[in-house]
């Protein structure tokens, strides 16, 4: 089923789900490595790569947020509380915001440095210089860049605990419609 239904996610949202989430996470890591060694002679090469990856998540995350908009949202699973529900959703959302955030902060950091920052899109399509090189705001957007990247690790690292605690402590079939989109409800047509 590639479209959602009223209790699971069909398998385009599934896609984006773990196609952008590992980008991510990926993104993350390779931002963290290349600014924490020494500049050399590659570091933009890098710091372009990350960019170019960065601007290719921001397209999937926009098609994404589409995605859900023309689709069924699933419904909470059966005798979830009314805390549980807000929680998920406040928690999502924070999500959506942090790691848009995060996305937009580095476009406009892009190049606004002291360096200028040559990057297309793998190469192909030319990316516009943001702000242009030497802008006032580069290290105001360098610690937001970076502060809002750790504010939505640390919301994934709840949200993965709490992916794991309806597995294993609730059983309640969340994990399985975000992983193999079947659904523990016996209506659902998922
Ligand atoms: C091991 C890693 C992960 C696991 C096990 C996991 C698990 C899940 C599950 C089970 C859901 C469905 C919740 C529901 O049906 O109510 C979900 C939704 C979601 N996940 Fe993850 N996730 C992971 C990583 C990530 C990452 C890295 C991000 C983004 C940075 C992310 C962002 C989201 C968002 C925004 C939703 C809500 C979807 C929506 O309402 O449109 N997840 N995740
Ligand atoms: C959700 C996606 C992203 C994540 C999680 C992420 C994460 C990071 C992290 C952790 C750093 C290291 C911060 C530091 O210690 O100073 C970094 C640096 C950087 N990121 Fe991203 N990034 C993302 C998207 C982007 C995008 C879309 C762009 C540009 C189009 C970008 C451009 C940069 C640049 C230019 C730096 C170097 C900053 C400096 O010179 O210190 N990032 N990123």
């Amino acid at each position: 089923m590639l479209r959602n239904t009223e209790t699971s996610w069909g398998a385009i949202s599934r896609a984006f789900h773990w196609v952008t989430g590992v980008l991510i996470l990926g993104l993350f890591a390779y931002g963290l490595w290349m600014t924490k060694f020494p500049a050399r002679e590659d570091t933009a090469y890098h710091v372009a790569i990350h960019a170019s990856i960065g601007i290719s998540v921001l397209a999937l995350m926009i098609a994404r947020v589409f995605w859900r908009a023309v689709n069924p949202t699933p419904m909470p699973p059966k005798g979830a509380a009314r805390w549980e529900i807000t929680a998920s959703k406040i928690g999502h959302l924070g999500l959506y915001v942090l790691v848009f955030g995060t996305l937009i902060a580095g476009w406009l950091l892009a190049g606004s440095g002291r360096a200028p920052l040559d990057y297309s899109l793998f190469g192909i399509i030319p990316m516009p210089n943001m702000l242009g090189t030497g802008s006032p705001y580069h290290k105001f957007l360098e610690e937001s860049h970076e502060l809002l990247g750790y504010a939505m690790i640390a919301l994934v690292a709840i949200h993965i605990a709490a992916a794991v605690w309806h597995e294993r402590v609730r059983r309640d079939g969340v994990m399985d419609r975000m992983t193999s989109g079947r659904s523990r409800d016996p209506s659902a047509t998922a």
